[in-house]
């Protein structure tokens, strides 16, 4: 795979997870599926996670196995639960009681096309599944099955991605520190960008202290880069090719990196990170080449 061009391995791996969500996710419209009292749960589930979005996570949990020797089942079960988590915090984060958005990846968003309860609910049951599919792995040592579980346990939590969006929404209206702001952007965005590398590369039952210190380097400067970019965008993109709505960080008055640094400074930033992501790639051969793609494109993107 490391032949590969970046846009066929970012196909690949979309294809790839789609069909492990597709399958976790049946279809309350099938006829050939049991018919269930939680219909509108579960389509709503369907609706939130089988709508086009980016795969950046699964693409670099994938992207972090090949560079230890490749991809196997395993990488399958941690892409689909990174995704699961990834679908679940953002349907949270666009409630009303949040950033009350109505537009995600191009249509509205789930408590807008069902209702804020189902919205709760589809959330709370992603997450679970998320940690179900991490009871399947098997290729890997009970052990390290533990400890990819304690990884993902960590960074979706009170001291990762919910610390982050704690940490945004009490930070509305206040002006916070280049400090200050870069740590909720590690919590809120870069932890999960982490864990899905460390995850992908634990997934390989294959890893040495110094290639999981190097992708922990690499991890935590695009994770931070992934969420300078997505200020950025809010900025410069527009709501049709975002596929959300573009400037609902400063209508909201959001902590944002533009917002601190302006337009220039946050590409600067972006910029840097994205040198010392590639940097920190340095002990590894050719087969890191899609995560150094993947850095390229996380600061490159356009949605
Ligand atoms: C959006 O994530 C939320 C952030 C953490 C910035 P993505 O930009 O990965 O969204 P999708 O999954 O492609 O829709
Ligand atoms: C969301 O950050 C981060 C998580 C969902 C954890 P944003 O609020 O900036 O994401 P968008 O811009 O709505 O996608
Ligand atoms: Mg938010
Ligand atoms: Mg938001
Ligand atoms: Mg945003």
């Amino acid at each position: 795979m490391a032949e590969q061009s970046f846009p066929d391995f970012l196909k690949l791996c979309q294809q790839r997870v789609n069909q492990q969500l597709d399958y976790l996710l049946p279809d309350p419209e099938d006829p050939t599926n049991q018919p269930s009292s939680s219909n509108q749960l579960k389509s709503a589930l369907r609706y939130s996670v089988l709508n086009g979005g980016k795969r950046i996570r699964p693409v670099l949990s994938y992207a972090a196995a090949e560079a230890l020797g490749g991809i196997n089942q395993d990488t399958d079960l941690v892409a689909s639960s990174v995704e699961l988590i990834h679908a679940y915090s953002l349907i949270h984060d666009d409630l009303p009681a949040m950033d009350d958005d109505d537009l995600r990846r191009g249509k509205p968003t789930c408590h807008i096309a069902y209702d804020e309860a189902t919205a709760i609910l589809a959330g709370d049951a992603l997450q679970s599944l998320a940690f179900e599919q991490l009871t399947k792995l098997q290729h890997i040592q009970p052990k390290t099955s533990l400890q990819l579980i304690s990884c993902l346990a960590k960074a979706a939590g009170a001291e990762g991605m919910v610390e982050g969006q704690a940490i945004d929404i009490s930070s509305v209206d206040q002006t916070l520190n280049l400090q200050q702001l870069e740590h909720m952007h590690h919590k809120k965005t870069g932890e999960m960008i982490l864990a899905s590398i460390t995850m992908g590369a634990l997934s390989t039952g294959n890893t040495t202290t110094d290639q999981l210190s190097a992708l922990e380097t690499y991890g935590r400067a695009i994770g931070l880069a992934f969420q300078v970019q997505d200020d950025i965008l809010d900025v410069i993109s527009d709501t049709a090719v975002l596929g959300k709505q573009q400037g609902a960080d400063q209508a909201l008055n959001k902590p944002t990196y533009t917002a601190l640094l302006g337009l220039d400074g946050a590409k600067e930033k972006a910029q840097q990170l994205h040198v010392e992501a590639i940097n920190a790639l340095a002990i590894f051969d050719h087969s890191a080449d899609q995560l150094r793609a993947v850095a390229d494109y996380i600061v490159s993107r356009d949605h």
